[in-house]
């Protein structure tokens, strides 16, 4: 069997983590492959609930391997403390390795996250914070510092010394903020080094061999596409490919290994942060569905943007993708709704659009065309079978597949893994 991506097909937050984790069962490996913690993965099931930041939401099932790929970044310090919340919940993380090619968040990227953010003024991009920008501009720089450089104390050495002393540098003379000092830092990841020791991996041959031996491996994507650093709101999105082309790079695979991808859409739009959101619904409805669905950042606790669905994004998304089905999550939301609106297009200086723009300008300036569709009013988390949904539900899931040119395999009317409807095969 082959690989298996699932992939955000709007702002992130569509609830990869639960979709993840209800397809573990069956697979053998699950790998991130991009971005760091920016992401907060939902995941309920019988240990309880997480909100994984690093740790593959595969990590539950004993018999899948995890892997954290080359295309990820990692904080030391978070995943160190992931990996052992996760621990104290009874779970093994012996399963779990990380890429000795994965950049590392050093305390400077944290840092310049924030002075950045905070020099971009009116146009800040509302990052989480978390240096995820910087940490990627250092490796594409050629300046970054590798999980595998920790293997060896004085390469380490050598190499923070000279990163540091450049990054000092913006930070003083460009900032005006104090320097950082390298003994601190030295020490502090030394000590990481120790504890990730045994989980660091040439993790690229790992997931090769796997595919070569006809295992399952699913790629786990974090983020969504319109927060992808080609295709997505540019400048209003992260520092990543958050596509399934982002998979093949940030795991050293070939395109040829990947033969599904499984778009995730939520039944509605959300999006935290700055930048256009053409859906976006500032009034009372928004705040309905806010507060039905507790959309609030799992990373940042900020209030997430709500709004339609966005049929122009989620068609993009099938093509940018190729999506061969999705997964439509947070039906349940919509059970208050008396009626449903669907965006189908944007009208933007007198024409109709039916792609979304890459200018974020003509994009701010986008005024959704709404269809309307009847709400149907009850309660739809216990159903478990798609035909027991009520014929409005059906109706919009049938709209949307046909809106954005992909068929639905699972219907979640609910958080946790049993509260999902199956219309066809999944891994
Ligand atoms: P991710 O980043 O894509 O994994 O998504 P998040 O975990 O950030 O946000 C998704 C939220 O929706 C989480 O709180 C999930 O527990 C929740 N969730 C996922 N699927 C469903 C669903 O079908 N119904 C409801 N009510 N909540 C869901
Ligand atoms: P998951 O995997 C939602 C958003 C941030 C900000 C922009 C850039 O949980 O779906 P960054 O810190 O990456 O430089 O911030 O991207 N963002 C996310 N929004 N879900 C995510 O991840 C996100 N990761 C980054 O809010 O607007
Ligand atoms: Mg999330």
């Amino acid at each position: 069997m082959p690989a298996v991506a699932v992939i955000g097909a709007q702002w992130g937050d569509e609830g990869k983590g639960k979709i993840v984790d209800l397809l573990s069962e069956k697979v053998n490996m699950v790998v991130r492959f991009s971005g760091g913690n920016n992401a907060g993965h939902t995941v309920i099931n019988p240990y309880g609930e997480f909100k994984l930041r690093l740790v593959p939401s595969g990590i539950f099932h004993r018999d899948a391997t995890c892997i954290i790929g080359n295309g990820v970044v990692i904080d030391p310090a978070v995943l160190l403390e992931e990996i052992e919340g996760i621990r104290k919940s009874g779970v093994s993380v012996e399963r779990l390795f990380v890429s000795d090619r994965a950049n590392l968040i050093m305390p400077y990227h944290r840092l310049l996250d924030g002075l950045e953010e905070e020099a971009r003024g009116g146009g800040a991009i509302g990052t989480t914070r978390r240096g995820i920008g910087p940490c990627y501009t250092d490796k594409a720089g050629r300046l970054g510092i590798r999980v595998g450089d920790l293997l060896d104390k004085e390469v380490f050495r050598e190499r923070l010394s000279f990163v540091l002393e450049q990054k000092n540098r913006v930070i003083t003379k460009l900032y005006d903020a104090e320097p950082l000092s390298f003994d601190g830092i030295y020490a502090e990841y030394c000590g990481y080094a120790d504890e990730l020791v045994p989980h660091i991996r040439p993790t690229d041959m790992m997931v090769q061999r796997a595919l070569e031996a006809g295992q399952t491996v699913l790629l786990e994507g974090a983020q969504g596409t319109m927060l992808d650093i080609d295709f997505g709101t540019y400048p209003y999105v992260t520092s990543t490919s958050t596509i399934v082309g982002g998979a093949c790079s940030g795991l050293g695979i070939s395109p040829l290994r990947v033969d599904r991808v499984i778009g995730v859409c939520k039944a509605y739009s959300t999006r935290v942060g700055e930048g256009p959101m053409p859906t976006e619904l500032t009034g009372e409805t928004g705040e309905r569905i806010r507060e039905r669905a507790h959309e609030y950042g799992v990373v940042t606790r900020r209030p997430r943007r709500c709004g339609w669905f966005d049929a122009v994004v989620g068609r993009f998304s099938t093509r940018i993708n190729g999506f061969s089905d999705f997964a439509l999550t947070r039906l349940d939301i919509l059970d208050i709704m008396p009626s449903i609106k669907i965006c189908t297009g944007y009208r933007v200086d007198g024409r109709t659009l039916t792609d979304p723009p890459s200018s974020p300008t003509v994009l701010a300036r986008c005024e959704p065309v709404y269809e309307e569709l009847a709400g149907w009013e009850s309660d739809i988390a216990g159903v478990r079978r798609f035909e027991e949904l009520p014929a409005a539900a059906r109706s919009y899931v049938r709209r949307l597949e046909e809106l954005i040119d992909c068929p639905a395999s699972v219907v979640s009317v609910g958080p946790s893994r049993e509260e999902t409807i199956i219309i066809r095969d999944v891994p």
